[in-house]
C-alpha cells in the first residue's frame, strides 16, 4: 500500500516574479484554489493521505493553508459562505502534513533525497504541483497506483510533446509493453531536439521505490549542475525496472505563464461555471 506523497515545493518560481517574491508559486490560485491544493486532492483521491512537503524559505503560507484558521472558521460559521471552505476542510480532515526544508536548491533529485526522512523505507508518490493534471473519472496518481500494484517498480508519467519543446523535459526511450506503457531503457534530462531519444517527456508525477534514495546519494550533479531525478531513475532502470506510463487526462504546465493562463481558462469554463470547483 502506498500512503505517502511528496511535494517538492522549494523552487523559487522566478518565471512568476514579482508575484512570487514573497508568496510561494504553489499558492497562486487557478480560479479560486491554490495550485498545490489541486495536487494534494489528486494524491488524496489516490489514497495517498500522508502528505510531505519539501519546502524552502518563504514557503510558510503552504503550511498555514493546510491548517485550520480558527478566526476564519469563527467568522463564517453558520453563514452562506461556509461552503467556500468545504474543499480545504475535506483535505485537512483526511490528510496528515509533514514538512522538511531543502536548504540549498540543488535540483529535483536533491529535493527528493531531502524527503527521505519523511518517507522511510516504502514506496511513495511524488507530485510537482505546477503540473496541474485534470481527469474527470480517475486522477493521474490513482491511475499510477493501480499500475504500481501490478509492477511493483518505479513509474514515471509521460506524454508526447512537440520536438520543439523537448529540451525542457526529461525524455525516455523504452520498450513498448502495451499501449501507453513502456519499460524504460534510456532517459535523458533536457536533451537538445537532435539528441532526444523520443518525443516522450516525463511530467510531474512519479511513483518511486525507496531504493531510489541510495542511488540519489551517489548521483553526481547533471544537467544545469543539479542532481537530477532522471539520472537516478536511469540507474534504477538499468539495475532493475522503471516503467513509463502515458497517463489519461489533460496537463497544464502552470510553471509557465502560458500554461497557467490556459489552466485558468479551462478550469473556469469547464469546472467553476458548473459549480464544480
Ligand atoms: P522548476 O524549475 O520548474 O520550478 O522545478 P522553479 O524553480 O520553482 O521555477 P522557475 O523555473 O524558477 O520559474 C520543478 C519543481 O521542482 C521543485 C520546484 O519547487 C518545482 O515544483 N524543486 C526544484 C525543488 O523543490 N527543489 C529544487 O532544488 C528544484
Amino acid at each position: 500500500m502506498i500512503t505517502k506523497c511528496i511535494f517538492p515545493v522549494a523552487g523559487y518560481g522566478t518565471r512568476f516574479l514579482p508575484a512570487t517574491k514573497i508568496q510561494p508559486k504553489e499558492m497562486l490560485p487557478i480560479v479560486n484554489k491554490p495550485l498545490v491544493q489541486y495536487g494534494v486532492e489528486e494524491a488524496m483521491d489516490a489514497g495517498l493521505t500522508d502528505i510531505g512537503f519539501v519546502t524552502g524559505r518563504g514557503k510558510r503560507a503552504i503550511a498555514d493553508h493546510f491548517d485550520i484558521s480558527y478566526e476564519l472558521e469563527h467568522q463564517i460559521k453558520g453563514t452562506g459562505k461556509e461552503r467556500y471552505l468545504d474543499s480545504i476542510r475535506n483535505v485537512i480532515a483526511n490528510c496528515t502534513f509533514t514538512y522538511t526544508r531543502q536548504q540549498e536548491m540543488k535540483g529535483l533529485g536533491h529535493a527528493i533525497l531531502t524527503s527521505r526522512v519523511m518517507v522511510g523505507d516504502q514506496p511513495f508518490g511524488v507530485i510537482l504541483a505546477d503540473d496541474l493534471c485534470v481527469e474527470q473519472s480517475e486522477g493521474v496518481m490513482a491511475q499510477m497506483v493501480k499500475l504500481y500494484k501490478q509492477f511493483r517498480c518505479s513509474i514515471v508519467a509521460i506524454e508526447e510533446v512537440p520536438m520543439a519543446d523537448i529540451s525542457r523535459y526529461g525524455v525516455i526511450a523504452g520498450e513498448c509493453i502495451k499501449d501507453g506503457l513502456y519499460r524504460v531503457t534510456d532517459m535523458v534530462e533536457k536533451p537538445p531536439a537532435d539528441k532526444a531519444p523520443s518525443n516522450l517527456a516525463i511530467i510531474g508525477r512519479y511513483i518511486l521505490t525507496p531504493d531510489i534514495f541510495e542511488i540519489l546519494e551517489k548521483t553526481p550533479p547533471g544537467a544545469n549542475g543539479e542532481i537530477q531525478i532522471t539520472d537516478a531513475l536511469l540507474q534504477q532502470a538499468k539495475d532493475g525496472c522503471v516503467m513509463a506510463y502515458r497517463y489519461r487526462g489533460k496537463r497544464f504546465d502552470c510553471g509557465s505563464v502560458d500554461g497557467f493562463v490556459e489552466a485558468t481558462n479551462f478550469m473556469y469554463t469547464e469546472y467553476y461555471k458548473h459549480g464544480k470547483l
